[in-house]
């Protein structure tokens, strides 16, 4: 049985190259993220690339409910890798409203 992976900000940049490694290297992968910063299709082009499309739910990690509720019904992950921020220090410092999404 193949263990299981989530990786947070997994449809991002590093977290969708992340989500390639590991279902190459025979991982489950669970992909969660806000489409903040990213495209649904990558999960298009990680098929394309795997041959497997990785589930994926759309959360917003800074929703303590319904993160909650994501890892509770996730429980048998092996790990959670987390890429699910905003891209620069300096975007996440702008203001404190920005600061506040960034906290996961
Ligand atoms: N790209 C780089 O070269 C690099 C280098 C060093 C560190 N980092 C850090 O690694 C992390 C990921 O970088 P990246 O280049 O993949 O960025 P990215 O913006 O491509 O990916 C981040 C993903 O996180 C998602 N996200 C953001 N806030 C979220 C939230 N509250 N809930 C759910 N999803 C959320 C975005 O929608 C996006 O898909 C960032 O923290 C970045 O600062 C990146």
């Amino acid at each position: 049985m193949k263990q299981k992976i989530i990786i947070t900000g997994g449809t991002g940049y590093i977290g969708s190259h992340t989500a390639v490694e590991f279902i190459q290297n025979g991982f489950e992968v669970v992909i969660v993220d806000n489409l903040r910063n990213s495209d649904i299709s990558i999960l298009d082009r990680i098929e394309e690339i795997t041959g497997v499309k990785p589930e994926f739910e759309e959360i917003d990690l800074t929703d303590n409910k319904k993160s909650s509720l994501f890892f509770n019904r996730h429980k048998d992950a092996k790990a959670v890798i987390n890429f699910a921020a905003l891209k620069a220090l300096t975007d996440s410092s702008k203001t404190v409203q920005l600061s506040s999404v960034n906290k996961c």
